[in-house]
């Protein structure tokens, strides 16, 4: 009896660990392994996700911002992969991000209040990319001069997470590699992947950072585009 017990026990853990080995690639022209965002986000922001401002095509997936929000003065976008218990390895992504002041573009990783892996671009600066890890409560955002400018067509993004560092690459070059900030380890936490596109509007928050959105005048939509997402052990 009991040896059957840790016997499943055995086996449950090791597909949990299993699931969250597997390579994959997702080229985002189709959002069902994703759950879209509806109706929420964080207080903080200017704007609430909503499924409507996510689009998918042949070419991918095209987040936007709108007005169509409820709660919020703008509507915004995210996908999370529904794969949990996300493990070590290489997680890449191709994206354009907004030139819009105050519109963020990003890549990450997430475990709920514990640790972040992140690549994000604003559109503030399009010559540079945030990359952060934000473990314990604490964000420790380093930015990276690019040689293009980051709304100006495909470039892949990725970062390599070990048990010891976490390494950035863009267009396949790494950028920047860290082993002084710890992550939490995947055995004991439920990373979960995800993409999103949001607009920092409070004038007290972020602001050196993403700077203050405002809808352009001009007409155009504001978005920020994606495609390809690939893990690798
Ligand atoms: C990052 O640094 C660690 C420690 O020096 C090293 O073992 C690892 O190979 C480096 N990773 C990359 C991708 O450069």
């Amino acid at each position: 009896m009991k040896t059957s017990i840790i016997l499943s026990l055995l086996a449950s853990t090791f597909l949990l660990t299993a699931q969250g080995r597997r390579s994959f690639h997702e080229d985002l022209s189709s959002h069902d392994n994703f759950i879209v965002a509806d109706g929420y986000g964080p207080d903080r922001w200017g704007c609430s996700f909503t499924n409507s401002q996510v689009h998918e095509s042949s070419s991918g997936t095209r987040i936007t911002i709108g007005h169509d929000s409820d709660l919020k003065p703008y509507s915004c976008g995210e996908l999370i992969y529904r794969g949990e218990d996300m493990g070590y390895g290489v997680y890449s992504i191709d994206m354009i991000a907004s030139n819009v002041v105050g519109h963020v573009t990003s890549f990450f990783l997430i475990a709920n209040e514990d640790t972040e892996i992140d690549i994000e671009l604003t559109g503030l600066n399009n010559r540079i990319g945030w990359m952060n890890i934000w473990h314990d409560q604490k964000q420790n955002p380093i930015s990276i001069d690019l040689p293009f400018d980051t709304s100006d067509g495909w470039h892949t993004y990725s970062f390599e997470w070990r048990r010891s560092y976490v390494a950035w690459s863009v267009d396949g070059n790494v950028v920047l590699n860290r082993t002084d900030i710890p992550t939490s380890s995947p055995s004991n936490t439920n990373y979960r992947l995800a993409i999103n596109s949001w607009t920092q509007v409070n004038p007290e928050i972020n602001i050196d950072w993403a700077g203050q959105f405002k809808y352009p005048a001009d007409g155009r939509v504001p978005q920020a585009q994606f495609r390809n997402i690939r893990y690798r052990p």
